[in-house]
């Protein structure tokens, strides 16, 4: 038996940069996590921060690897067909800048912060299990190497992912689940050449594509595929083709092909589950809502649930209020829903849908005519993709 003030379950981002913001605040945690270190620290995932998550990062210590490596990005470009690109203007319209810095690094970042102070972390735990989650005093169990263990603690934080155990243990007359799942996915590849200077989103009839970028040396691109692509059938030569030939000429002559390094398939997906919290169990990131990569919302998301999660927790221990506590399920899911509203939107606008008609395809294209000609739109479409302010 052990104990200790939050249970975290699940290291991925979420899980750690919760860990690390309650050590700030002198909670005590401890993360449970159901793969090795190593598996999770290798995940390619998403890689634009919005400036809320950058100047956070920069708050609570973990800045300086992000400020050295990552990229500004000060907006993102949109092509559609053979059109002229159109720039979504994010630093003219809010004066606010984000960046380009992967996942990957964050998890990396937060991971060593974890080491360097001593953090306790469970890796390769397997049969985590919740229990008395109603009670003031729930506990948490799982097993390594055939032992169990059982941690005693006053809350339990789900930060476990979409397929995690934490969702799954409130009752289902409680939880109320919201849910779009799309048509198709990204196939995307990670390759050592340098990117394009912008992160670009190409709309086109042959299907979306999206050029991205880790570091001047490292790039990421994805192509809309359908859901039951095999990635055996996708050479790089395939993929730099196809790749190309979703860009305007001019754009595409500028990328610079090489051996992929990682290749891989996303599904895409719009999912929330409510409330955030039953009893002294709360949820937070991916293990509460998953938002289609198109907009790169989910980390950041992840991040906002956090900081209002830590807060609540402070003030807990420290005043013991419980208001911020009862809130944060409502807080929390007004960013989430903005986030969720924004990546669907953007899904719709620049996929190819398999179900789509005439009509359906001169709406989007009126709803991108409108958006470059409008300053109201554009500066609309700015805020929400730089991101939502966290509320006070
Ligand atoms: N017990 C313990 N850990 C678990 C369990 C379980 N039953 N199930 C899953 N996990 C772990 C996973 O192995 C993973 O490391 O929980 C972690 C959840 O991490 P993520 O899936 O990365 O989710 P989160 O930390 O919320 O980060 C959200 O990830 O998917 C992206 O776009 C998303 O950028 C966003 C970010
Ligand atoms: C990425 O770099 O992986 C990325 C960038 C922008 C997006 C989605 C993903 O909208």
């Amino acid at each position: 038996m052990e104990r200790t003030q939050v249970a975290i379950i699940g290291g991925g981002p979420a899980g750690l940069l919760l860990a690390h913001m309650l050590h700030l605040d002198g909670i005590d945690s401890i993360v449970i996590e159901r793969q090795s270190m190593a598996h999770v620290l290798e995940r390619i995932r998403a890689g634009v921060l919005e400036e809320g998550t950058v100047k956070l990062l920069r708050n609570v210590g973990l800045g300086e690897r992000l400020d050295r490596e990552g990229l500004a990005h000060d907006g993102t470009v949109i092509t559609w067909q053979d059109r002229p690109p159109f720039l979504i203007d994010t630093y003219k319209f809010t004066g606010r800048r984000m960046m380009a810095y992967g996942q990957t690094a964050i998890t990396q970042d937060l991971f060593a912060a974890h080491t360097a102070r001593g953090g306790r972390l469970v890796e390769a735990a397997s049969n985590v299990r919740l229990h008395d989650v109603t009670s003031s005093s729930p506990s948490v169990t799982y097993e390594v190497h055939g032992e169990e263990t059982r941690i005693q603690c006053d809350f339990i934080a789900g930060c476990d992912g979409f397929h995690g155990v934490s969702r799954q243990s409130i009752p289902a007359d409680v939880l109320r689940t919201f849910e779009r799942a799309y048509p198709f996915g990204w196939l995307g590849i990670m390759s050592e050449t340098p990117p394009l200077e912008d992160i670009v989103y190409a709309q086109h009839e042959r299907g979306f594509a999206l050029a991205s970028q880790r570091s001047p040396i490292l790039s990421r691109y994805y192509i809309q595929c359908p859901n039951d692509t095999n990635l055996a059938d996708w050479p790089d030569e395939r993929f730099w083709a196809e790749l190309k030939a979703r860009f305007p000429r001019d754009l595409a002559d500028k990328i610079v092909t090489g051996p992929s390094i990682e290749k891989s398939i996303a599904p895409l997906r719009s999912f929330v589950a409510e409330p955030m919290r039953y009893g002294r169990l709360f949820l937070a990131g991916d293990a509460a809502h998953i938002v289609p990569p198109t907009g790169a919302k989910g980390l950041n998301l992840a991040v906002s649930d956090v900081f209002y999660l830590h807060r609540a927790l402070d003030a807990y221990y420290k005043r013991g209020t419980e208001k911020h506590l009862e809130q944060y399920s409502a807080t929390a899911l007004r960013r989430v829903w903005g986030a969720e509203r924004l990546s669907w939107w953007l899904t719709k606008l620049l996929h190819v849908f398999p179900d789509h008609d005439g009509f359906d395809n001169k709406v989007n294209q009126n709803e991108f005519d409108y958006l470059c000609g409008s300053q109201h739109a554009q500066a609309a479409l700015a805020e929400q993709y730089v991101g939502l302010p966290f509320e006070p």
